[in-house]
């Protein structure tokens, strides 16, 4: 099977976690505060804070932004649903709205559901690596006066207009778990520019708050994130190259994903859209192709919440699959994906 998304480390890795060993400084070391610094000098900002996964630094940035009981927090219907679970986690209300034609939140109808709600924050989604509206998203803030909390769980180095996710909100919620664009098996990472907000960040995961939680990450993983990441853009790079290569085959029939103006999609997953969805996947595995639903489920569907119509999401939902497009397929790899896929929806089974 080709899979859909694995993790490639060198010697330099290896070196790394058994220099560590040797050296018995396994957590809180050195390795620690020279990911924190590389990620916030990668990312643009003045501070990153390095977390056990995605879902608590999405927990953590709710809480230094104050979210409790009752306070509405606005996120897109298409996520991964720790954006959701931590809203809940955080104590607040969460209120979803539908998304646009890049699969992220809808800046028109955030502005309806921020008229009708009054949220404290918003979160908004750079699913698959393709960046949110942040222009839009961040004049709204502005004007309506609600915090921004980037989801970049999938968008290690995606840019709009030259600035990078994580760098456009108040603060920025990263994941290093094993299949993102900078795997540590493990982990996440919080960035702001803001320095009360940093303060609030630190207090929350270094035993400030009562009671108190432990969400450090380890030597071993920070090392692992931190060579991943010096090796980030040339990685980003292939995934780009592959799915272009992807998109010049696919787009006479599918609806392949479209790259919003100024913007570097960074390809955490290469997905298409088709009304035969479920047959396709279905042929794709049966060729030894690992192909993939994200998500089957809407978030409002997941947990109890306000929303307001999501018709697109409801489509899209149905007709979304994604293939591998992760940076160490060989081209040979690739070849037979473009094969079995145009095969797959040329061989008369699926109406195109
Ligand atoms: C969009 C999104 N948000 C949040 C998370 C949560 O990250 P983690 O699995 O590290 O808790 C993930 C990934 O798993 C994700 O894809």
């Amino acid at each position: 099977m080709i899979r859909i998304t694995e993790p490639n480390f060198s010697e330099e890795e290896k070196r790394a976690v058994l220099e560590i060993l040797e050296s018995r400084q396994i957590t809180r070391g050195s390795w620690t505060e020279t990911f924190s610094r590389e990620f916030a000098g990668y990312i643009g900002v003045k501070h990153c804070f390095t977390v056990c996964s995605g879902t608590v630094a999405l927990f953590v940035a709710l809480k230094a932004l104050g979210v409790d009981r009752g306070d509405r927090v606005v996120v897109p219907a298409m996520s991964f649903m720790a954006t959701i679970d931590a809203v809940c986690l955080a104590g607040g209300e969460p209120v979803v709205v539908d998304v646009d034609d890049f699969y992220t939140m809808d800046p028109n109808q955030l502005e309806d559901a921020v008229k009708k709600f009054s949220p404290k924050v918003v979160i908004p989604v750079h699913l698959y690596g393709g960046m949110a509206d942040m222009e839009a998203i961040m004049e709204l803030s502005e004007r309506y006066g609600f915090y921004v909390i980037e989801d970049s769980a999938q968008a290690h180095g995606a840019e709009l207009k030259g600035k990078k996710a994580g760098a456009w909100g108040h603060m920025g919620a990263f994941s290093f778990y094993a299949s993102k664009n900078v795997p540590m098996g493990e982990g996440g990472a919080i960035t702001t520019n803001d320095d009360e907000l940093a303060k609030k960040v630190r207090r929350w995961i270094d035993f400030g708050e009562s009671p108190a939680f432990n969400f450090r990450i380890t030597e071993f993983q920070a090392a692992i994130g931190t060579i991943q990441l010096r090796r980030l853009d040339e990685r980003n790079e292939r995934r780009r190259r592959i799915a272009s290569a992807y998109t010049k085959a696919f787009g006479e029939h599918f609806l392949v994903p479209a790259e919003r103006e100024g913007s570097k999609h960074v390809y955490h997953l290469y997905t298409l859209r088709h009304p035969e969805r479920d047959r396709i996947v279905e042929d794709l595995r049966s060729a030894g192709i690992d192909a993939r639903v994200y998500y089957p489920y809407l978030l409002h569907e997941l947990r109890d919440s306000l929303h307001l119509p999501t018709p697109r999401a409801e489509r899209f939902r149905r007709e979304v699959f994604s293939i591998p497009v992760h940076p160490y397929l060989t081209d040979e790899e690739v070849s037979y994906i473009v094969d079995s896929l145009t095969e797959i929806v040329s061989s008369g089974k699926i109406i195109s």
